[in-house]
């Protein structure tokens, strides 16, 4: 993703009331902050936020968390979710790899990843978000019976995932390597990358897939 760096881009993602700055307070008690019992469900690597700023509209039962590292990024998907006025909707400001530190044990009942960067050099494998140490870390937080969803345009990238998840035994539900001429097309909400790649006429690659018990 290309980059304009923005100086004042930290401080306006640090005081958005959107961005939950110290993680760590909510961690087992999220459903306090969006003052619900509805189910929790999480996009790692969000970017501009395309994807939540629409979902969080048409299911509004539901608490959506976007996690992003990168703030000019964050702040774009800030705007949006504001223009949403969606009041189900957070943001952290941080690397998945901290990700229980945000989140209990079976706290999570749905994680998304969308067009995940590849890292297609096997010496950076480790960086993926389908590697085995983030496999972990999702088994710890999601909640028996959670899923991961992934959506990809990078058919090694997907082959590695479904390889990942399946020795981590996690079971595969669904599986397309053309997502919109599928049976799961129904429904689909569509990302930045998604909108990008479908435009090139790249198929979109998905997988759920769910916890082992
Ligand atoms: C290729 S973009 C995809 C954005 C969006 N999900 C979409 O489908 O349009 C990947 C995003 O994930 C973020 N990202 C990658 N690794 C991350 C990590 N370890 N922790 C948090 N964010 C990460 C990047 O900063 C980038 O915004």
């Amino acid at each position: 993703m290309r980059l304009r760096r923005k100086p004042h881009a930290k401080e306006a993602v640090r005081n958005h009331p959107r961005v939950v700055t110290e993680p760590e307070r909510c961690r087992g008690k999220w459903h306090s902050l969006f003052g619900n019992d509805g189910p929790l469900y999480l996009e790692l690597g969000t970017g501009k936020g395309r994807f939540l700023s629409r979902v969080c509209q048409t299911t509004p039962e539901v608490n959506w968390i976007g996690v992003e590292r990168v703030e000019e990024v964050l702040l774009q998907a800030l705007r949006k979710a504001d223009e949403s006025e969606c009041d189900n909707l957070h943001f952290l400001w941080m690397d998945v790899h901290q990700l229980d530190e945000a989140f209990a044990e079976r706290e999570v009942d749905r994680i998304y990843l969308h067009f995940s960067d590849p890292w297609p050099k096997k010496r950076h494998a480790k960086r993926r978000l389908t590697h085995s140490a983030f496999l972990e870390r999702y088994k710890q937080v999601l909640k028996p019976g959670g899923e991961i969803r992934l959506k990809t345009d990078n058919e090694p990238f997907f082959d590695f995932s479904l390889e990942a998840l399946e020795e981590a035994g996690y079971r595969i539900l669904e599986s397309t390597r053309d997502l919109h001429h599928s049976p799961y097309a129904e429904g689909n909400v569509t990302t930045e990358y998604e909108e990008k790649f479908t435009a090139k006429g790249i198929p979109i690659h998905y997988l759920r897939a769910r916890r082992p018990d």
